[in-house]
């Protein structure tokens, strides 16, 4: 499995206000979607291009274009969706899927509530977003889902892993490519990433 830590400043400065206790809000959302943007720059790296003739005001040259089939973006509800603007703005003729995952507050399993996914999954490259591993027992679900359906060009985009989710998925989908902006402690008992942001879903949508 390959995984990219971003590591970068506008990452770790982003991350700072997003942690404290104090940012709520719009403010949250807003920094949510900026480190999305980062996110997608690195995650869309390797997207295949094909070659394209314009005329410049000077001069005609060769450029470069995304290919004709649109990769496809997975948030998973409801965290996943704080980076689906950032995605689009980059990307706007993506398809989106929606993957509805909660986890069990007892046993952490994730239980699924909702799926719609575009078709042609197994032609397309597919970005899951969503800003949380921690256990990784979502996202292996989401990318089990994936796979049944087809995909095989899988990306996870998420902001903070603990090293628990990272090696769960190394075991279960050891073909899974992971961007991620940083790399926290560990889980606590109930969990939660250490020292983390606290519950993703919630702070974005004003229901803690
Ligand atoms: C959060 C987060 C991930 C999941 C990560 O969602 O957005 O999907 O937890 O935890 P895991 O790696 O241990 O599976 P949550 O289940 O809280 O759902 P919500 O966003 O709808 O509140
Ligand atoms: N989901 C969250 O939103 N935060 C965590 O720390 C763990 C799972």
């Amino acid at each position: 499995m390959s995984v990219h830590v971003l590591d970068h400043p506008l990452v770790h400065h982003k991350l700072s206000l997003i942690r404290d206790r104090k940012t709520a809000g719009s403010l949250f959302r807003a920094l949510i979607e900026e480190t999305g943007l980062l996110l997608a720059a690195e995650a869309t790296r390797s997207l295949p291009t094909v070659s394209a003739v314009v005329e410049t005001p000077l001069e005609r040259t060769e450029t470069r274009r995304l290919g004709a089939l649109d990769p496809v973006l997975v948030p998973v509800l409801r965290a996943g969706l704080g980076f689906l603007p950032a995605f689009l703005q980059l990307m706007p003729t993506a398809k989106v899927g929606h993957l509805g995952l909660y986890r069990d507050h007892d046993s952490l399993v994730p239980v699924p509530y909702y799926r719609n996914f575009p078709p042609l999954l197994e032609a397309r490259p597919v970005f899951i977003l969503d800003p949380m591993l921690a256990t990784g027992g979502s996202a292996s679900e989401a990318v089990r889902q994936l796979k049944a359906a087809g995909a095989v060009n899988l990306t996870l985009v998420s902001l903070l892993a603990a090293p628990e989710g990272i090696a769960r998925l190394q075991a279960d989908h050891p073909d899974l490519t992971i961007v991620v902006g940083a790399v926290d402690r560990q889980l606590n008992e109930k969990g939660y990433i250490l020292p983390g942001l606290g519950d993703a879903g919630d702070r974005l949508y004003g229901t803690a």
